[in-house]
This record gives structure tokens, C-alpha cells and sequence, in this order.
């Protein structure tokens, strides 16, 4: 018999500081109205001084452990989604385990981009269903704010930093709440978003050129790649699921672009109050972003447990990752 799986927690956690487009106007030659016409968005919150991406992650964790009422020596797992910061390793998920005292986890990082909370539910879903884990924390915590070029106006305008959580474990009253997890990767797309870091010969054997360490994306190509594929590969995750499309209450998206979003919404035939976007106040927070919208929505009753929903992300690599959940009452 398959193990049915609980999401029984969700939290997230955004830096204080907040950039308004109208602030951005002061770096960069844009405006307030190109931003908001082409992305949806108005503001974003950044990480100041010494804020790191670990910090938000282990906030946003706490709120998910706090809401699950699960102890942290029963985490059998961190798995946190995080674009590298400041260093490779220790990893992410090892110094949050250090902060939340999870000492039974054994952890590890993913790099997924945009999809790794669902990239990591999927891995989360497959240890337990396997019963390698019982309980598994999933953290998505990105500072995209420290990995842009801020004179580069056609990225620098598109992303903001947060942190998002969730805690699965091995439900207690036989509901899955994960119905269908469907990941997707085309790597030969891996020139449409990209983050040096920063690998360098040993200067005996090549000299090294001064390699500033910023995101590169394409985003037209970005934007042609998410309307023409992702419908489908959500289409065929609500498939696997046994639900159909018109039975699933809310719409999920990844925040990257408002027209992007209204595109999935139109195509896949949502209506808009069922769709959550939170993009205007966010910005692309990477990982983060459908944890973020997730726990905002329920938070502001937008979202009205119980029900179903799609939660679908895309980003580098490229990489595509959607899931079917049942969401419980009291998860956020
Ligand atoms: N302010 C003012 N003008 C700008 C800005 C700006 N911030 N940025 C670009 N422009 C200018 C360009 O220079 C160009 O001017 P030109 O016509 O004189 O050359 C004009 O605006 C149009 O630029 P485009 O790139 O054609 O604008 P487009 O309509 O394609 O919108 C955008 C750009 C918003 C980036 C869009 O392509 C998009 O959202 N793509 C998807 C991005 C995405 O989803 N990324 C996910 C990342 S996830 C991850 O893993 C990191």
C-alpha cells in the first residue's frame, strides 16, 4: 500500500527592506510604468547589510515546523532549494539543521532554481513513500537581490529575495495530500538563464579573466519557452493526478511575470479569483515564490482550506516541476 503523505506545515519569511520601482529609477534608466506593464511588478524586499539567505530560510522554517506541531528530532531530512550566495559549502540545509536543532536530519541541498520547492516535494515524496524518511523539510530560500548585476535594467527590475518552507510527513488519517508530482528537465535550454560562479584554474595552467558573477537570462526566449510548454506539462501532472483540470480549486504559478501567469490562467481556463499571484508586492523570489504565494494566499483567506490546488514553478536550466496537492485547515 502507498504511503500517503501530509503537508502539514507551511511558512515563509521576507526581508524588511523594500525597493519600489519608483526607487529603481534612481540606479537604473527605467520607470515605474514600463515595469508594471511588462512584469506586474511593484515592489520587491531585499536582503541589507549582513542578511543572509540561511537566516530567512531558518525563519520561514520555524513558522512550517511551528504550524505542523512536529519536533525537530523527528525531521528525518532537510532538503533546502538554494542558488548559491556567498558559498558552496557548508550547505544551506546544514546550517538551517545547526539553527533549528534538527540533529536526526540528514541534509542537503538541490539546485533547481524556480522549481526547487517542487523539485524538492518530489524527492521528499519518494523518501517517503519508500519509507527511507518519515518527516521531511523542504526549505526554498534565495538571495537573488546579492546575484545581479544592479546596472543591468532588464534583470535587475525582475527578482526580490524571501525564504519559503514546508513539512511533510507520513499522515496520520490516510489522505495523500500529494496526488501527482510530474518534474521536467530540458538542459539543452541551460543558456537561457544563467549564474556563473566562480570555478577558476589554478593560475599556473590558464589565467583567469576578472569574472563578475551575475544572472544572465534570455527573457524573451525564457518567456516563449514557459507559454508554449508548461500548459502541457501541467495538463499531463493533473492526469497522473486522477483529478481533472475543472475539479482543482487554485492555480499556484511561480511569480515571474504577471502575463505569464494571466497566459496559464486563460490556457488552462482558471478562473482569476483562483489563480494566486502576489507577484506586485514580491517580485520573482525564485524558489521561494510559490511558498511565499501559497502561505500569503491561505494567510489573507484568499485561499480557503480544504482544498486542491496545482502548484507549478519553472527556472533555470531549465527546469519544470509541478505537483497536486490537497491543502489541509490549519497548515499556515
Ligand atoms: N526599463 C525600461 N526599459 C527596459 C527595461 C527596463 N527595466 N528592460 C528592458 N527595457 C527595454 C529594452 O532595452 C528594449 O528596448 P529596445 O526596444 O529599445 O531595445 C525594450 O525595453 C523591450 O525589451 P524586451 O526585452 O523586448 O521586453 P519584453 O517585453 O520581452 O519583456 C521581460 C522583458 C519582462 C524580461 C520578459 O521577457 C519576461 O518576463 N520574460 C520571462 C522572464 C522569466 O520568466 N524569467 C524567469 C526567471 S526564473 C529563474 O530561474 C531565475
Amino acid at each position: 500500500m502507498s504511503i500517503p503523505i501530509k503537508i502539514a506545515g507551511i511558512g515563509f519569511q521576507v526581508p524588511e527592506a523594500v525597493i519600489t520601482n519608483n526607487d529603481l529609477t534612481k540606479i537604473i534608466d527605467t520607470s515605474d510604468e514600463w515595469i508594471k506593464t511588462r512584469t506586474g511588478i511593484e515592489r520587491r524586499h531585499v536582503l541589507s547589510g549582513n542578511e543572509t539567505a540561511v537566516e530567512m530560510g531558518i525563519k520561514a522554517a520555524k513558522k512550517a515546523i511551528e504550524k505542523s506541531k512536529i519536533d525537530t528530532d523527528k525531521i528525518d531530512y532537510i532538503i533546502a532549494a538554494a542558488s548559491v550566495e556567498t558559498h558552496a559549502y557548508p550547505s544551506t540545509a546544514c546550517e538551517i539543521q545547526a539553527a533549528i536543532g534538527a540533529m536526526n536530519a540528514a541534509c542537503f541541498d538541490i539546485t533547481a532554481a524556480c522549481s526547487g520547492l517542487i523539485y524538492g516535494m518530489g524527492i521528499a515524496r519518494a523518501l517517503i513513500k519508500s519509507e527511507t524518511a518519515k518527516t521531511v523539510l523542504i526549505v526554498a530560500t534565495d538571495a537573488v537581490s546579492r546575484c545581479l548585476d544592479w546596472t543591468d535594467r532588464t534583470t535587475c527590475v525582475l527578482f526580490g529575495d524571501g525564504a519559503g518552507a514546508m513539512l511533510l510527513t507520513v499522515s496520520d488519517d490516510n489522505q495523500d495530500d500529494i496526488l501527482a508530482v510530474s518534474l521536467k528537465s530540458e538542459g539543452q535550454y541551460g543558456d537561457y538563464i544563467k549564474m556563473p560562479f566562480s570555478g577558476k584554474n589554478c593560475p599556473l595552467v590558464t589565467p583567469n579573466d576578472e569574472e563578475k558573477m551575475f544572472i544572465k537570462m534570455d527573457g524573451k526566449e525564457v518567456y516563449k519557452y514557459v507559454v508554449t510548454k508548461l500548459p502541457g506539462y501541467i495538463e499531463e501532472c493533473v492526469e497522473k493526478s486522477g483529478l481533472k483540470l475543472n475539479e482543482i480549486d487554485y492555480l499556484v504559478p511561480h511569480q515571474a511575470n504577471m502575463r505569464i501567469i494571466e497566459a496559464l490562467e486563460k490556457r488552462l481556463e482558471f478562473k482569476s479569483e483562483n489563480v494566486i499571484s502576489n507577484i506586485k508586492d514580491y517580485a520573482n523570489t525564485s524558489a521561494a515564490s510559490i511558498p511565499i504565494a501559497l502561505t500569503e494566499a491561505i494567510q489573507s483567506g484568499k485561499i480557503k482550506l480544504p482544498c486542491s490546488a496545482i502548484l507549478t514553478g519553472f527556472g533555470a536550466g531549465m527546469t519544470v516541476g509541478t505537483t497536486v496537492v490537497r491543502l489541509r485547515e490549519g497548515i499556515a
